[in-house]
């Protein structure tokens, strides 16, 4: 793919980059994305059967050994070449942030720092009567079942945002500073379809900031985008960063 000259040099230019992934950019390391035919998660899952609060209620241990199977696909496979080359990026930069929608953590096994965990994380757990520091009674990654948590006795639960909830303030504060400063957005891998991730690009554009999107397919966002590298990110991202290191 021939990377456009001017990109290039709005690349070169740039001092202060926001990066948004999603679950695009983790498909060439087999990890399924959300809404894609046939191999998408919630083509093959309920998201509301599985990924709500109401649902874990309903059955803990099922939506657990499901949190399970998904930490143990992860678990099993290896960040990409546009993982890999998203951590260059930052190291050839002047600033970058990392907001990824992702939930999988390949983007620090793959050298990435600091990164915003915009929807949590598989690894993690928390109390689900959020307790503050609260451990599970076992370790988390054995139980068949939620264990319970080691303050209230109440369930733990996988360390993700849900349907319905809120953005971790943290997260959310941060990924707004990041866009509103922001002079250069590269959206990665994501269908740009959920709020208030998908909202991140238009608060940069207001601020100026040059629009790049890297997808395989056309998303809300592509008709405002300055570029659309139309393909697959473990493909484009490495030449996107040879473009201005080489
Ligand atoms: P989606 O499944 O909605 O979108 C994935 C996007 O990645 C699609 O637009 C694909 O075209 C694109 N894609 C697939 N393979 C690619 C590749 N190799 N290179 C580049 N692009 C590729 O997933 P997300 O946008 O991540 O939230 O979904 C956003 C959120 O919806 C998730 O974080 C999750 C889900 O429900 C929660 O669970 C809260």
């Amino acid at each position: 793919m021939t990377i456009p000259a001017e990109l290039v040099e709005r690349l070169r230019d740039a001092r202060n980059i926001l990066v948004l992934t999603g679950s695009g950019v983790s498909a060439e390391s087999g990890v399924p994305t959300f809404r894609e035919a046939q191999s998408g998660l919630w083509e093959n899952f309920d998201p509301l059967q599985l990924a709500t609060p109401e649902a874990f209620l309903s059955d803990p241990a099922l939506i657990w050994r499901w949190y399970r199977w998904r930490r143990e696909l992860v678990a099993a496979v290896e960040p990409n070449p546009g993982h890999f080359a998203i951590a260059r990026l930052e190291s050839v930069v002047e600033q970058l942030t990392l907001v990824t929608q992702n939930v999988d953590g390949l983007h620090q096994r793959a050298g990435s720092s600091d990164v915003i965990e915009y929807h949590g994380n598989l690894f993690a757990t928390h109390c689900f009567n959020r307790c503050p520091e609260a451990a599970p009674k076992c370790p988390a990654n054995k139980a068949d079942s939620p264990p319970q948590c080691g303050t209230c006795g109440g369930w733990m639960r996988p360390g993700v945002v849900w349907f319905g909830e809120a953005i971790p303030p943290a997260a959310l504060a941060a990924a707004d500073e990041a866009a509103h400063d922001c002079d250069l957005f590269l959206s990665v891998g994501t269908s740009s379809l959920v709020w208030p991730a998908a909202g991140l690009g238009e608060l940069a554009m207001q601020s100026g900031a040059t629009m790049i999107e890297v997808n395989l397919d056309a998303t809300p966002l592509t008709e405002q985008s300055h570029f659309v590298l139309r393909g697959k990110s473990g493909e484009i991202l490495p030449e996107l960063v040879n473009s201005i290191t080489v």
